[in-house]
């Protein structure tokens, strides 16, 4: 029985997982409290991280039925995140660990969005190719076993979700507005105007979305506030389209390079209906398969921290006394 604990952005998070078994899976989102800032405050989180962490734990036990006694393993994200937020997780679970005398393991943030994969209601098991895309990382990983991991490509700038936030606000969405675009992007015309696709002809799998943010910019700009008004779903689905693209054709041209007949998504982007239905399109025409796991598992929640648990070793006591937490760093590190 593992008792997971996420906290490195500003989702409070705790899941118990009892084998295969997923007894409770709670998130405790803080965006209304960044909202009004546009953005994720790290300070803010950290101390919302600090109000709510004992709740959700208190709340994770209560909804499965388990007691803290029967708890043998906690696991807890110590990489990558904002820092502050990282270490009211880490302090948390080491209390708690050697107050029941249990194990700890200390998780990459990345493994956990890779092993929200090896979840029920579908498991899915390497090798595949995953693509990670959310509001703080864009990564494409080859899991040929499910500790051995090769980075394919990343983001040299902006993560996919941030682009995707970063545009929603430009055309006046609120915070996090990702999904508002989305939808917004459902009434559009994908070709009323062009927007760049970032590092389409560089010959790898890295992505950028710098450029494609700056166009939408300048594009606002120049239109004029009427146009900009009257065209708003055309700009918004034209814009989309642009971030999805780079996603898909870089994730299509990977799996062919690395002849891999799986793909797995993660992150809070696998929620976007047009990457779901162009990226469901190329696979089914290319005979390869495409796994999702339900959205509250693509999204950051600690029942992934747990699973990527079940394949790490306990870290050594007494040394996990002294265990923090790093804001950078991914796979295995
Ligand atoms: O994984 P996640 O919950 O948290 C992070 O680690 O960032 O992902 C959140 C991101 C945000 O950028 C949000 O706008 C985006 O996922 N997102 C979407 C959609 N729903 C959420 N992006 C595009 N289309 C959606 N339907
Ligand atoms: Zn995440």
């Amino acid at each position: 029985m593992i008792l997971a604990i996420e906290t490195s952005c500003d989702d409070t998070c705790a899941a118990i997982l009892d084998g295969d078994n997923l007894l409770a899976n709670i998130v405790s989102s803080q965006t209304r409290f960044h909202a009004r800032y546009g953005g994720v405050v790290p300070e803010v989180a950290s101390r919302r991280h600090l109000e709510l962490i004992n709740l959700v734990v208190a709340e994770a036990l209560t909804v499965a039925g388990v007691e803290l006694g029967q708890i043998r393993r906690l696991a807890v994200t110590t990489r990558p995140g904002l820092i502050g937020a990282l270490l009211v997780g880490v302090a948390t679970a080491k209390a708690i660990a050697f107050a029941c005398g249990a194990g700890l393991v200390g998780v990459s943030h990345l493994e956990g969005h890779i092993a929200a994969n090896y979840l029920q209601p579908e498991p899915a098991s390497p090798p595949f190719l995953c693509l990670i895309a959310s509001g703080g990382h864009t990564s494409m990983i080859y899991v040929a076993a499910e500790r051995d991991f090769r980075l394919i490509g990343r983001t040299l700038d902006d993560a996919a979700g941030e682009a995707l936030d970063k545009g929603a606000r430009l055309l006046g969405l609120d915070y996090p507005g990702g999904a508002a675009l989305d939808a917004l992007a459902s009434s559009g015309d994908p070709a009323f105007a062009s927007f760049p696709i970032g590092l389409d002809r560089a010959g790898n799998f890295d992505f950028s979305f710098s450029g494609v943010k700056t166009a939408l910019y300048y594009y606002l700009r120049d239109a004029g506030a009427e146009m900009v008004q009257r065209r708003r779903a055309d700009i918004a689905a034209s814009y989309q389209k642009a971030v999805i693209s780079a996603l898909v054709k870089k994730v299509i041209a990977a799996a062919r390079s690395l002849n891999c007949s799986q793909i797995c998504l993660a992150g809070g982007v696998s929620a976007n209906t047009v990457l779901r239905r162009r990226l469901g399109q190329e696979c089914t025409s290319r005979g390869i398969s495409l796994r999702i796991p339900p959205p509250e598992l693509c999204t950051d929640n600690a029942a992934m921290i747990a699973s990527a648990a079940r394949f790490l070793p306990d870290a050594p006591h007494p040394e996990w006394l002294s265990m923090g937490a790093r804001a950078t760093g991914g796979l295995l590190v």
